[in-house]
């Protein structure tokens, strides 16, 4: 399995990086250094190179909900999303959490087949969010 840490402020530009290779809004600087503060965010590693990270902020000050997992292209399909996933829900089960949120658009297959392959459900579904197509939220239970 891929290796997986907590990211550091070091990693900002490489986390930058990586939302350029899939040709995604840029993330701030200051939000990925206070998400990188909170403990929040996680980075695979190929040796040196950061493969894909996720980022993951609180709802309601008490439900985790992950905000993006991006793994590069060249690197996709390798289980990098699984191991940052797996670390991601160890973290929160040493935090106390019974379970956490994700959510994706109804039109990302591939996000959609993931999520399923890793346990979460399908939970509700927001629309008029000024994206082309609806937003679902999944569940998935911790331990
Ligand atoms: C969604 C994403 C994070 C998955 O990451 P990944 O590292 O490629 O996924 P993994 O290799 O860990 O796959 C785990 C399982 O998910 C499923 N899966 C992942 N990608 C899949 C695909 N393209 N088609 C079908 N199933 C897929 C499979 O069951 C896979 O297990 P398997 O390879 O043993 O069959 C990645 O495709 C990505 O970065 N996409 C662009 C950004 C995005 O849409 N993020 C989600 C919304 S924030």
């Amino acid at each position: 399995m891929p290796d997986v840490r907590h990211a550091t402020p070091a990693d900002i530009p490489v986390i930058q990086d990586v939302d350029r290779s899939l040709e995604q809004p840029v993330s701030e600087d200051d939000v990925l250094k206070h998400a990188i503060e909170g403990g929040r965010v996680a980075a695979a590693l190929d040796g040196d190179n950061v493969t894909g990270y996720v980022r993951w902020e609180w709802l309601w000050d008490h439900i985790p909900l992950c905000v993006f997992v991006r793994v590069r292209p060249s690197h996709q399909r390798t289980g990098v999303g699984r191991a940052l996933y797996a670390h991601t829900e160890a973290d929160l089960a040493a935090r106390g959490c019974d379970f956490w949120l994700s959510s994706t658009e109804e039109t990302n297959d591939r996000s959609l087949r993931f999520h399923r392959a890793l346990g979460f459900r399908l939970i509700g579904a927001l629309s008029d969010l000024g994206q082309d197509s609806r937003e679902i939220f999944m569940r998935k239970g911790l331990g």
